[in-house]
């Protein structure tokens, strides 16, 4: 079969990239685009494993609904918005079981924690600015195709679909997308261009805090040039009054992320406040923290629950962010070290902990691998609790092996990738003698393959 050839798939479950899976004469074949129950046309794009995009649906699915999205279909950050929430689920429940059953590990894996209501739900949106834009296909001819502001089509590093509303993000963010956008091209403020390197303009991150109502919005350039940036800041604050502040970072490097070498506050005081249950964090532009502030307060709860550290124990928490998990876990807990990479994170924490009166967490700045193999020197206990919350990529491989050479008698591991964690929960039990007590998953990004997940370990 060729590359490009069009085949007709009955589309029968989703893989763990959240794409439609069925067969083509014997063969497995994975469709972007797919829903279960449809039958559809797509287009092939890998042939060895057969892989492939939606082109029209043939027959439609009893578990389809209308996607509340303009740009559904086309925009990567949705998998599939059309498939009804409740069946979402049950396809992310499947997704966590097979993780865990596929490494040996018989656990009775209950009900994902749906999000109520699943749209509006991001209180953090990363757009990108680019010059070379994607024209959907309802668009009119002729319409300017050197200026977008939105997300990367999916495949194409180069080509940025130009979004003028999304259904996950927080009420206000389209009205301050379009004004960022309207403003800077009334400005003549040129987006960055990926191939040729130029331009100002790199990225747009808007952050509220749901529990406040506090905004954030955050511009990533390409240089200083201060003159320009502070008339646009003053267009925008002028629009929208619910800023409560505004930054500038400064990227000169060529990776596409959002975070700058230097920051510098324009507006407010450069951080937002948010409230989940009885706690309040600051949060600064590059600092980590949970893009779901309602599925947030759920997550949390659990965590604490199963951590429920007692009086005596001593709670290590590795990645904590801006220490959401270890101040949660300091009420109960005799004391807890929170050890986190990124400094605005360690900043945020520390003032998190005095923000909400908390005495007995400690913060530790740096890589989790080396400041786990100092903490003896740093006067850090040995852990009773050890409570993991990686990135995507899960646990160094030296950090597992440190883990299981401390053997705390209990670790709560919290992860965003269950494909990665279930190998190393598999470790934990196989090599250093825990057991699965419980596992709960949440739904933190409704309309995406991405399930949190809970796992309680005791040795
Ligand atoms: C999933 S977040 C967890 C945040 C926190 N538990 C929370 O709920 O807010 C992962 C965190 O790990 C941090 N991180 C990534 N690599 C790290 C490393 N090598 N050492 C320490 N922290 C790291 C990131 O900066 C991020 O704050």
């Amino acid at each position: 079969m060729r590359r490009g050839t069009e085949v007709e798939v009955r589309i029968e479950g989703l893989d763990r990239k959240g794409r439609g899976t069925g067969s083509v004469d014997g063969r497995a074949m994975a469709v972007r685009g797919g829903l279960p129950g449809q039958v559809v046309r797509a287009r092939v794009t890998r042939r060895r494993r057969l892989e492939g995009y939606l082109v029209d649906v043939v027959e439609r699915s009893p578990l389809e609904v209308d996607a509340r999205c303009p740009h559904s279909g086309t925009c990567g950050g949705c998998a599939f918005q059309e498939l009804a929430y409740a069946e979402q689920l049950s396809a992310l429940r499947e997704q966590v079981a097979s993780a865990f059953s596929g490494v040996g590990l018989a656990i009775d894996v209950p009900e994902v924690l749906g999000c109520d209501p699943p749209f509006g739900y991001r209180n953090k949106m990363d757009f990108t600015f680019g010059a070379m834009r994607w024209v959907e296909l309802d668009e009119p001819e002729g319409v300017a195709r050197d200026f977008a502001l939105g997300m990367h089509v999916p495949g194409r590093y180069d080509r940025v679909l130009d979004i003028r509303s999304c259904a996950l993000h927080f009420e206000e963010a389209d009205a301050l997308l379009t004004s960022a956008r309207d403003i800077a091209r009334e400005h003549g403020l040129p987006p960055w261009h990926v191939v040729r390197h130029t331009g100002l303009l790199r990225h747009l991150v808007l952050r509220k805090g749901f529990g406040t109502g506090e905004i954030m919005v955050d511009l990533v350039t390409s240089e200083d040039a201060y003159a320009h940036v502070d008339r646009w800041a003053a267009a925008m604050l002028e629009r929208h009054p619910e800023v409560t502040t505004l930054v500038q970072n400064v990227n000169t490097r060529l990776a596409s992320i959002a975070s700058g070498e230097r920051e510098r506050v324009i507006h407010g005081p450069g951080t937002i406040t948010e409230r989940i249950g009885d706690l309040a964090f600051t949060i600064s532009a590059n600092s980590f923290f949970q893009t779901n502030s309602r599925q947030a307060a759920v997550l949390f709860s659990i965590v604490s629950e199963l951590a429920a550290p007692t009086g005596d124990e001593v709670v290590w928490d590795l990645y904590c962010g801006t220490g959401a998990l270890s101040l949660a876990a300091a009420r109960t807990a005799r004391e807890v070290w929170g050890f986190e990479l990124a400094d605005s994170a360690v900043e945020d924490a520390r003032a998190n902990a005095a923000l909400n009166g908390v005495k007995n967490a400690h913060f530790v700045a740096g890589d989790v691998l080396a400041s786990v193999g100092e903490a003896s020197s740093l006067a850090a206990p040995s852990p009773d609790l050890a409570i993991v919350d990686p990135p995507r990529a899960g646990l160094h491989p030296k950090v597992l092996s440190a883990l299981l050479r401390l053997a705390p008698p209990r670790i709560v591991y919290v992860s965003c990738n269950v494909h990665g964690t279930a190998p190393q929960v598999a470790a934990l039990v196989d090599e250093g003698g825990y057991t699965v007590e419980r596992v709960q998953p949440v739904d933190m990004f409704p309309h995406t393959p991405h399930v949190e997940c809970v796992v309680a370990l005791r040795r």
